[in-house]
């Protein structure tokens, strides 16, 4: 039928249909797709919500329950005779209490204006092996009592960076922890900096801990997502510290990329852009390392 010319004529209007019959095929196997898609992310989206919820009450309750009990103590001092030494313990620990209470807020507020485009960075030159060492130094009792060896390696000649102290310290205190948090006793984290061939800085953070599946890690990097969020979770948080981490790089022009194996561990990236000025260090050594341990 195609051979002759009656074929020859139809030709065309019969591979336009061909073509709109396969067009149509496409678009349905995308709207499958896409609904399929945001089937899953609508199911995640419920399952981190209620996670959130329950998680959330936890994460209020306790330091509200240690300042509510501590505080009444304290008002019953005149009647118990209370030592010095055991005021200033309850006093001490309301005011953790209330500094965690503070955090949480800080947090939601951080990814709340991250969320609707307001978050502004103070950014400055700075060097980012100062601030990593004070995040390590901060640390460090949280991994004693973990029992898991805590390092720290970079090179004495880094580059400067542009960007936020503040903030950059939170990334990276959020990523040390966590690699402590999920690294069971006799593990180690490993926290090391390089100075990549563009002047950038490379920061890695790596743990041989629980590690996460593909899945567990598409539900840490969502807002209030963590993996085993529910009831039987022992480990402290909200589930924002990722996410913020991530909003906080990208906002520095830089990038985090995480890769993790289940019982292995977890090896987080984080590629901050050289300094805006130029002209810095362009030209010193790469080799002088300087380690810390904990
Ligand atoms: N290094 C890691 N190893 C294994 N799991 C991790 C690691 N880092 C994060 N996760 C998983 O990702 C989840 C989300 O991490 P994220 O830092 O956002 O929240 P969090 O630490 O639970 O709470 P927050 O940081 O808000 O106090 C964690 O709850 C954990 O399940
Ligand atoms: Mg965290």
């Amino acid at each position: 039928m195609l051979g002759n010319g009656l074929g020859k004529n139809k030709q065309p209007s019969l591979m336009n249909e061909y073509a709109s019959l396969l067009g149509d095929a496409v678009l349905r196997h995308r709207t499958r797709t896409a609904e399929h898609a945001a089937r899953i992310e609508a199911e995640l989206a419920s399952r981190v919500k209620s996670e959130f919820i329950a998680n959330m009450s936890h994460e209020l309750r306790t330091p509200l329950n240690t300042v509510m009990g501590f505080s009444k103590l304290l008002t019953e001092h005149e009647k118990r005779k209370l030592p010095d030494a055991e005021v200033v313990e309850y006093a001490r620990l309301i005011h953790d209490a209330a500094r965690h209470l503070l955090s949480v807020r800080d947090d939601i507020l951080d990814i709340s204006k991250i969320q609707s485009g307001k978050f502004t960075l103070d950014a400055r030159e700075i060097v980012l092996d100062e601030i990593l060492s004070a995040c390590v130094s901060g640390l460090k009792l949280m991994a004693q009592e973990a029992q898991v060896e805590l390092r720290f390696v970079a090179p004495y000649d880094l580059p400067h960076i542009t960007g936020d102290a503040v903030k950059l310290r939170q990334v990276f205190t959020n990523l040390i922890s966590n690699a402590i948090k999920f690294t069971p006793g006799g593990g180690s984290v490993t926290v090391e900096c390089l100075r990549r061939s563009d002047n950038g800085t490379t920061v890695r953070v790596r743990d041989t801990g629980i590690g996460m599946t593909p899945e567990e890690l598409a539900v840490a990097i969502t807002p209030f997502g963590q993996v085993d969020g529910g009831k039987n979770r022992w480990r402290e948080g909200t589930g924002l510290g990722l996410p913020i981490a991530k909003a906080l790089v990208e906002l520095h022009g830089g990038a985090l990329t995480i890769t993790s194996m289940k019982g292995k561990g977890t090896d987080v990236s984080v590629d901050l852009p050289p300094a805006t000025a130029s002209g810095q260090d362009a030209d010193a050594d790469h080799t002088d390392q300087r380690a810390f341990a904990q």
